[in-house]
């Protein structure tokens, strides 16, 4: 595995499936009543957050612990960032303070690849810009992987080889600003998933055809064929135009609501990374029925950012 998680193209099958097994083998442990383990103790992981965050944030804060390591947790809000320091002398202040492993959440694409030039310690992209979200997709596939009964043991994961494929994903909404969708393409087609893409044609990056997926602006067509439909928030603090004519008319075409969840075969899930828009582009009794794996989803975060932070960590000794 390289040292660094930045982006999910950066990851094989073999990467993919290691960090999923791993997870559930953490996922396993975390039911017991103990759940800390002594295998990052005297490391040092630097929560480094530029942006707001709930779910990866307090997870990753989680996942550190659990593996005993010392945590540091910086946002840009309250810190010397206000009086205009830059990136660079924030992360050379992180590296004099020893980090080992430094977790970054930046609104500019392309962050964590520049922190990386700086830092010696693992530099673990925690989101930046539209761009990628990798432990997101990879908590996104140990979800499906877990409700498709194919964790590792099963015997479905001992036919695929711990893959997702032949499962069908669709993912809708803003394409466009979101590094969830970016990230997820990229895994789940490592996995062996079908992805395909919905959105208005206005939501759809103009490089979307160089992607490993398919395209529809019709969610009507593409949900009878979905094993697993993931619904994403219109970003609209990152939009400067209108990409639509209004919430109201977003919500007919592409909003998910009891009616739509009805085409949908009968062991299909209903994904959303959070946070969610309710009545947007979900409705809230979808959100909360058995098909959605919204909770699911959070508290896998955890495992999964376990095994991330286990395996650029723990194994650092053995490459060097
Ligand atoms: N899914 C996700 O990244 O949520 P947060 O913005 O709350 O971290």
């Amino acid at each position: 595995m390289n040292r660094h998680l930045i982006s999910s193209a950066d990851l094989t099958r073999a990467d993919a499936v290691r960090i999923l097994d791993t997870a559930d083998e953490l996922a396993r442990i975390s039911d017991r009543p103990i759940k800390k383990l002594p295998t990052l103790r005297g490391r040092t992981v630097v929560n480094l957050f530029y942006e707001d965050s709930t779910r990866t944030r307090i997870s990753f804060e989680a996942a550190a612990k659990r593996l005993s390591a010392d945590v540091i947790n910086f946002s840009a809000k309250g810190s010397s960032v206000a009086k205009g320091e830059s990136l660079k002398d924030t992360a050379l202040t992180l590296e004099a303070m020893g980090a080992d492993a430094v977790v970054i959440r930046h609104s500019a694409s392309g962050a964590p690849h520049r922190l990386a030039e700086w830092v010696r310690g693992s530099v673990l992209n925690a989101g930046d810009g539209s761009h990628e979200h990798p432990t997101q997709a990879l908590l996104d596939a140990f979800t499906i992987r877990r409700r498709f009964g194919r964790d590792s043991g099963s015997a479905a994961a001992a036919e695929s080889g711990g893959g997702l494929d032949g499962l069908r994903v669709t993912i809708v909404g803003d394409i466009l600003h979101s590094r969830v969708a970016r990230s997820n393409v990229w895994l789940l087609h490592t996995l062996g998933a079908d992805v395909t893409l919905v959105a208005p044609p206005t939501l759809l990056p103009l490089a979307v055809g160089t992607w490993p997926c398919s395209v529809s602006y019709d969610l009507d067509a593409a949900l009878p064929k979905s094993d697993v439909v993931m619904m994403l928030r219109v970003q609209r603090e990152r939009m400067s135009a209108a990409y639509f004519p209004s919430v109201r008319e977003y919500s007919r075409r592409y909003g998910l609501d009891a009616a739509r969840v009805a085409q949908l075969p009968e062991r299909a899930i209903v994904m959303h990374p959070g946070p969610m828009n309710r009545g947007v582009e979900i409705a809230a009794g979808v959100a909360d029925s058995p098909r959605s794996t919204v909770v699911e989803q959070v508290a896998n975060g955890v495992s999964v950012r376990m095994a991330v932070l286990y395996l650029l960590l723990g194994g650092a000794e053995e490459r060097a």
